[in-house]
Parts: structure tokens; C-alpha cells; sequence
């Protein structure tokens, strides 16, 4: 079972990383051709990014995330290096939602808005999955480190939540 979990994480994640780091190419590379600039070329854009976000992309984050959820219980893992892990997955789910912003607004300002550079997005994912990748291949000891990070981060402070925060 764990080894069945984990290849549907590897396949997923495989698609998920793909189009995240096809995304900002898309729309720096294809999103700015003069071509697009047409009804019809528009029309093509929105398709391809739009579709890839919603019906590929997205979904295959969705199963990476919950089989790697499910991998951690069916391990019992705990270690710093996982933790580490999640801290830089984490960063590439912000990325993520942030290409989603760019290509929802890309079809919603009625041609008015403009596009900032997704470069700097690509040259993040490929330092953050890079990380990814290490840490989850070297499993370095990372307990060490996590030592000098403040107390309030390495125990529970057994605070009460904020009533205006409760949802029910
Ligand atoms: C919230 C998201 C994720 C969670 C909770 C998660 C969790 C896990 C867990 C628990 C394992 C098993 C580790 C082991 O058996 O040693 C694993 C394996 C793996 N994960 Fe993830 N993961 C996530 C996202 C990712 C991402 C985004 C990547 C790549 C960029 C990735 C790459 C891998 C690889 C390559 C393995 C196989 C490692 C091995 O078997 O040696 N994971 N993941």
C-alpha cells in the first residue's frame, strides 16, 4: 500500500512540477505574441492556460499533497527534514495560487490589465523543488538546526484561540 501511495505521489507531483514550471513560460512566451492580441489567438491563450491551471495542474497538486499526507501517517514520519520539506512545498503552493491569479486576471481585465513578469516565479520553483527533491532524498539530519529556533516554535504555548477567530 505505502508503495503504491507513494508512486501515485511521484506521478502526480511529476505533473504538478511540469506545469508549474510550463506556466510562466506560457504566459510570458505565449501570452505576449502579437497573435494573441487577436479574438481567435486570445481565445487559444486562454484555453491553454486556463485549462492546463484548472483541469491538470491543479487536480495533480491536489492528489501530490494528499497522497504525501497520507504517506506521512502510513510512516509515522516526524523528522526535521520533513518539516523542511513542507516549509519549501509551501512556497510552491503560494507560486502556485499566484499563477492562478495572473491567469484569471489575464482573462478579466478586458484588456486593461497588465501582465507582470511570471519569470521571477520560474526561477523560484526551480530553487524551491530543487530543495524539495534534496531534502526528501538526502534526508539530512536537520535536528541540529531546529534547536536554535525559538521556543515558541518548537512547543505548544497551550494558548487559547482568539474567540474572533473561532468559525463556529
Ligand atoms: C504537501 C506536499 C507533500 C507531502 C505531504 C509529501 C510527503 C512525502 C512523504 C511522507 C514521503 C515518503 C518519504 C519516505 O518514504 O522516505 C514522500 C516521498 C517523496 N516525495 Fe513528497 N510530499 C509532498 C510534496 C512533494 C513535492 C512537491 C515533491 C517534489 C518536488 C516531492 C517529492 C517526493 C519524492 C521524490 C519522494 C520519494 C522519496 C523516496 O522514496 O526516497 N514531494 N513525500
Amino acid at each position: 500500500m505505502i508503495a503504491l501511495t507513494k508512486a501515485v505521489h511521484i506521478a502526480a507531483l511529476a505533473v504538478w512540477c511540469a506545469g508549474l514550471l510550463a506556466l510562466p513560460v506560457i504566459l510570458q512566451a505565449y501570452g505576449r505574441r502579437p497573435e494573441t492580441r487577436t479574438q481567435a489567438g486570445f481565445a487559444e491563450f486562454r484555453l491553454l492556460a486556463h485549462r492546463a491551471y484548472i483541469a491538470l495542474i491543479t487536480p495533480a497538486a491536489v492528489i501530490a499533497v494528499a497522497a504525501g499526507t497520507a504517506l506521512i501517517f502510513m510512516e509515522g514520519l516526524r523528522d526535521a527534514w520533513l518539516m523542511a520539506k513542507l516549509a519549501a512545498v509551501a512556497g510552491m503552493v503560494l507560486i502556485h495560487a499566484w499563477l492562478g491569479h495572473l491567469i484569471g486576471k489575464s482573462g478579466e481585465g478586458a484588456g486593461r490589465y497588465r501582465l507582470p513578469s511570471p519569470l521571477p516565479a520560474l526561477g523560484a520553483l526551480i530553487v524551491l523543488m530543487a530543495a524539495v527533491l534534496w531534502l526528501v532524498l538526502a534526508k539530512p539530519d536537520l535536528a541540529p538546526l531546529a534547536e536554535h529556533l525559538p521556543d515558541w516554535l518548537r512547543q505548544p504555548l497551550g494558548r487559547e484561540l482568539d474567540p474572533a477567530l473561532v468559525p463556529i
